[in-house]
């Protein structure tokens, strides 16, 4: 399910459909994936971003004097950002309003509003200085919609590791918020605000516990896709 891991022959994968008690209500989080991703099936960065000789390659760890900004960028031009998108990346307000946009950042919520086993995501993270990233349906000026229809994390490290992939099939949530995969900051309307409110459930890996270091690698359906490391 997760096409940018291409180990075939030592891979498995398979689905999982979830169902987890979670405050009183059944959270049936979305279809998930579960890839085991053995040792150097990608090479990583050596160095800093953009560094490493194939700008698409993503790291398994996290490299030494990662900059997200900068790898991202890097890699965007490569091909992972659409072409219509690289003027505001490259341009003079490229890392606040359009890069930082798109990066993870685990927001200050509620832990009980969080189901066990998942991580609360948003994108753009203001005390960054950056722009929060709004979320948006689809509509006949966007026919693709905008937001991020998937995330997955993996422990950061060189060995083997589950990548665990979370979809998210539309927005806004249509129904229960939480079973959608969602939360909204301070509980309101998730459309409110250009959607900036909307908080995204990543489930972790099993092999992954408080305190990892992990990668989040994610795609946004409008502006393309983003890796950076958090600690869970
Ligand atoms: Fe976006």
């Amino acid at each position: 399910m997760s096409q940018h891991l291409t180990t075939p022959a030592t891979r498995r994968t398979f689905l999982k459909h979830l169902a987890m008690a979670a405050g009183g209500a059944v959270l049936v989080p979305l279809v998930t994936s579960c890839t085991t991703e053995p040792a150097k099936t990608k090479t990583a960065a050596k160095s800093g971003a953009g560094a490493s000789a194939d700008p698409m390659a993503v790291p398994q760890s996290k490299p030494e004097g990662w900059n997200a900004i900068e790898y991202n960028k890097v890699r965007g031009n490569a091909g992972k950002i659409p072409k219509t998108y690289h003027a505001s990346i490259n341009g003079p307000d490229g890392v606040k309003k359009h890069l930082g946009k798109h990066l993870p950042y685990v927001p200050a919520v509620d832990a009980k509003l969080v189901p066990a086993g998942y991580l609360a995501i948003m994108w753009g993270d203001p005390k960054l200085g950056y722009t929060k990233h709004p979320n948006a349906a689809k509509s006949d000026a966007n026919k693709a919609g905008h937001w991020y229809n998937w995330i997955e994390v993996r422990k950061a490290t060189d060995g083997e590791a589950i990548a665990q992939k979370s979809e998210y099939a539309t927005w806004p949530a249509t129904g229960d918020v939480k079973a959608a995969g969602y939360l909204v900051e301070g509980e309101g309307d998730m459309a409110a605000e250009k959607g900036t409110h909307t908080i995204y459930l990543a489930k972790l890996p099993s092999d992954v516990k408080k305190g990892d270091l992990v990668r989040l690698h994610a795609h946004c359906l409008t502006h393309g896709e983003y890796v950076d490391f958090l600690t869970v």
